[in-house]
């Protein structure tokens, strides 16, 4: 095995290698001092929400290993882009980005490390296959420090590593984390890798950990909104990262947030992906349902297209793009109004939106009732007649047009001459 020749890393350098104690990360130190000449590798581990199994295993693995080993706790900084997503509604191909948000936040932290400890370069465990490489990186190369990723440039398989780490015998026990390649933090647990990276194969109960198979059992939820954040629950305040913990609990066990896609990622690969996300769904789907209480209905069709963008940006780890900050502009008006409450139902599986309030609503229920005569604002029912008559003119012009034309008459001798339509419409009226 060669070094790319375009690294630049001195010999007496120290690298920070983002280190979650598995396979991967764990033969990137060895192969850090050995293939690339680093004197010193420093790991660090970013907390954005993982289980305490995962800083557990990084902290042994670490120690066996005689690795300097940093823990940064990002939780606070990943739950605000989280709730950033809420407020866009994002989701991307029905997945609710919680690798794609959290990927920029931990890329950022294991910057500020590398710099504080004087690090010459920066590694990482991705292969050249997925979208992570895509997300650290972009965060990185804003730095003056070098990139480098062992695992992709080396072209490593899992079968060479398994190997490399026994020869050497590396602390990789139980560091494998089983069949499946998944991978957990406040806001999703991915599941991905063995028997399921077959799209015709059914998921087994046993991939799930969060979510329970969906029962009979019902439970109503009040999520309340400022600024479309979400910001108390049946009536308590919540922190973001108490109130999404807490509602991965409560929705979790009504088997709420379970999806399974098949993923197009940046690179043009399609995978197929298994997600868990019960609080992304319950707010989600919330917030969105005050939203179609509280904005017009131009706001609502526009801001799907925002929506759009922001989530494409938050896929591809590019929330720091001039774009965002333009997309952001126009969701920070709109939501000034996006201050109520919703209730959902969790019921089967399900976090339906059952009512909502806001004294924001765009709504006047004596305007659109059947028990009252008037509108209000000085407009009476008789009104909307005008209206009735004009409504669909053009697809009834065009409706007579099209008949016409294909109508098998006889040819007319002078170029034709108006003829009155069934529907009042006149072929060869101007609008004027
Ligand atoms: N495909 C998802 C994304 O790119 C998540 C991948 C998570 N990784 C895993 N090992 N399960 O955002």
């Amino acid at each position: 095995m060669t070094p790319p020749t375009e690294s630049t890393a001195q010999s007496t350098d120290r690298v920070a290698l983002a280190f979650s104690g598995g396979l991967d990360t764990t033969v990137c130190v060895p192969l850090l001092k050995e293939e690339y000449g680093f004197d010193e590798v420093i790991g660090v581990t970013v907390d954005v929400g993982q289980p305490a199994a995962e800083f557990a295993e990084a902290e042994e693995t670490a120690t066996a290993l005689g690795l300097e080993h940093h823990v940064v706790d990002a939780r606070e900084a990943f739950a605000a882009t989280c709730f950033d997503s809420v407020r866009a509604n994002a989701t991307y191909q029905g997945y609710p980005l919680g690798t794609a948000l959290a990927r920029p936040v931990i890329a950022q932290a294991i910057l500020d490390v590398a710099l504080a400890q004087d690090c010459a370069a920066l590694a990482h465990g991705c292969t050249g296959k997925g979208n992570d490489q895509l997300r650290f990186e972009t965060v990185w190369r804003s730095s003056d420090l070098d990139v480098i990723a062992p695992v992709r440039e080396l072209g490593l398989t899992r079968e060479f590593e398994q190997e490399y780490a026994a020869e050497r015998d590396l602390p990789v026990e139980g560091g494998d984390g089983g069949a499946w390649s998944i991978d957990t933090n406040l806001w999703s647990r991915s599941v991905e890798g063995s028997e399921l990276e077959e799209p015709s194969y059914v998921p087994p109960e046993d991939i799930y950990d969060w979510t329970q198979p969906p029962g009979n059992e019902s439970e109503l939820l009040d999520i309340e909104f400022e600024d479309g954040y979400p910001v108390a629950l049946n009536g308590e305040e919540f922190e973001p990262i108490a109130l999404i913990e807490h509602l991965n609990e409560v929705a979790g066990a009504h088997g709420v947030g379970r999806t399974d896609v098949m993923e197009d990622r940046m690179l043009g690969l399609k995978v197929r992906e298994n997600y868990e996300h019960p609080a992304a769904t319950v707010l989600l789907n919330a917030h969105e349902a005050l939203e179609s209480l509280v904005l017009t209905k131009e706001e609502r069709s526009f801001k799907k297209q925002i929506d759009h963008e922001w989530a494409e940006k938050a896929y591809e780890g590019l929330l720091a793009a001039p774009l965002v900050d333009a997309l952001e502009g126009f969701i920070a008006s709109t939501q000034e109004r996006v201050t109520g409450t919703v209730t959902v139902k969790l019921e089967g599986g399900q976090a339906r939106p059952v009512g909502r309030e806001s004294e924001y609503g765009v709504y006047s229920a004596s305007a659109a009732s059947f028990n009252t005569a008037d509108v209000g604002g000085g407009i009476e029912q008789a009104d909307a007649t005008g209206v009735a008559k004009y409504h669909g003119f053009q697809s009834r012009l065009a409706g007579s047009v099209i008949a016409a034309a294909n109508e098998p008459t006889a040819p007319v001798a002078d170029g034709g001459t108006t003829a009155e339509t069934e529907n009042g419409a006149t072929a060869d009226d101007g609008d004027e």
